[in-house]
């Protein structure tokens, strides 16, 4: 059963609406993630969810009950907000154990569960410290600890790991994963980074314009986006302008002078924009593998990356064309002449304003 039932939201700021009929289901220990570029509605969603900002129109449901006017301090939710600081003049401790004095909780298991607490997010040893003396990593866990400590049916993170650098984001990321398997509860996350979004969330919503785009397993975005923004937005593609031809035996697109096979099942009929994924262009196709179209290329640049070298193609009358290649034995040099091979295998046919 849902937990979280928002439905047709609309937001206005005086005349700006800053929302547009957002609607999302969200499952109990579901890791959700918005994600969208800046000025799409990201943070305005996590406030009206905090109950920090009301709603223009629409309404949210918690477990069947509507909460769209309740203050707060009622939702029980935990927030880990940018600017929403931890108390300087508190230790670690007193931090941590703040949500839980004020719902007046009896001293022992106060100091049980912060114990608790500062375990899971290992800072433990440093339980005394003011917050001044850590990291700004050890402060975004501590500010975690101080969000979970109570319970909350519902954790709220808006950025929270956008002021650290990529090390300890990587490291705080994969902490905040483990946090939420191992207590279950249900994290609404928010993010521009789309590689935290993919590795973190069960279901991504992709936020343009103060609408969601579109929302989904990081699967089901990558291999199936429904439009150019989603493509874009997660992952590397290829667009390649051009037309669906069905008047032969095998379905074709035709862009420049080439017609790529549409073999995919499931592919609509027609898209003027045919979205490949740079694993599915195939790099010097082997003779015996059909059902694709050969183009002579050359190599402008390539970016080694150890496991794998991703390749800028030129083929005639196309666009440059992104593709991975096997790095193992060396790479292609730049200027180097290769083929490449190019099928409706994984393509996204895909319209124009969409
Ligand atoms: N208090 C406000 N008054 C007027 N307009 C606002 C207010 N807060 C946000 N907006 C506008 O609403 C839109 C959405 O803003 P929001 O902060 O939700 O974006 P965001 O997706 O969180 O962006 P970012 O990634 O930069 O944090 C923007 O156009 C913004 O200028
Ligand atoms: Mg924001």
């Amino acid at each position: 059963m849902a937990q979280l039932e928002i439905s047709s939201i609309d937001k206005f700021y005086g005349a700006t609406q800053a929302l547009f009929d957002v609607s999302l289901t969200v499952r109990k220990g579901e890791f959700v993630t918005l994600l969208g570029p800046s000025g799409s509605g990201k943070t305005t969603l996590l406030k009206i969810l905090a109950g920090f900002e009301s709603v223009s129109a629409g309404r949210i449901t918690l477990n069947g009950r509507d909460v769209t006017a309740l203050a707060p301090e009622r939702r029980n939710f935990g927030l880990v907000f940018q600017g929403y600081a931890l108390f300087p003049h508190m230790t670690v401790f007193d931090n941590v154990a703040y949500p839980l004095r004020v719902r007046r909780i009896p001293r022992d298991e106060i100091a049980q569960r912060v114990a608790e607490m500062l375990d899971l997010v290992q800072l433990s040893r440093f339980a005394q410290r003011k917050p001044a003396a850590l990291s700004g990593g050890q402060q975004q866990r501590v500010a975690l600890a101080r969000a979970l400590v109570f319970r909350p049916d519902l954790l709220l993170l808006d950025e929270p790991m956008s002021a650290l650098d990529k090390k300890l984001r990587g490291d705080l990321q994969e902490q905040l994963r483990d946090i939420h398997r191992s207590l279950g509860t249900t994290f609404i996350n928010v993010t521009h980074d789309q590689e935290e979004a993919m590795h973190m969330s069960d279901t991504i919503a992709i936020m343009n314009h103060g609408r969601i785009e579109q929302a989904g397993s990081a699967f089901a975005l990558y291999r199936h986006p429904g439009s150019r923004f989603v493509a874009e937005f997660v992952g590397k593609s290829n667009f390649l302008g051009g037309r669906a031809d069905h008047s032969g035996n095998q379905p074709v697109f035709v862009t420049g002078s080439a017609r790529i096979p549409l073999a995919g099942p499931g592919l609509p009929p027609d898209g003027t924009i045919l979205m490949i994924r740079p694993e599915d262009v195939v790099l010097n196709p082997p003779d015996a593998q059909t059902n694709l179209v050969r183009l002579p290329a050359k190599v402008l640049s390539s970016t080694y990356s150890g496991d794998r070298a991703l390749y800028t193609l030129a083929a005639e009358g196309l666009p440059p064309l992104l593709a991975y290649g096997h790095a193992r034995e060396g790479l292609h040099d730049n200027g180097g002449a290769v083929t490449v091979g190019l099928s409706g295998d994984g393509a996204v046919l895909l319209s124009e304003g969409v």
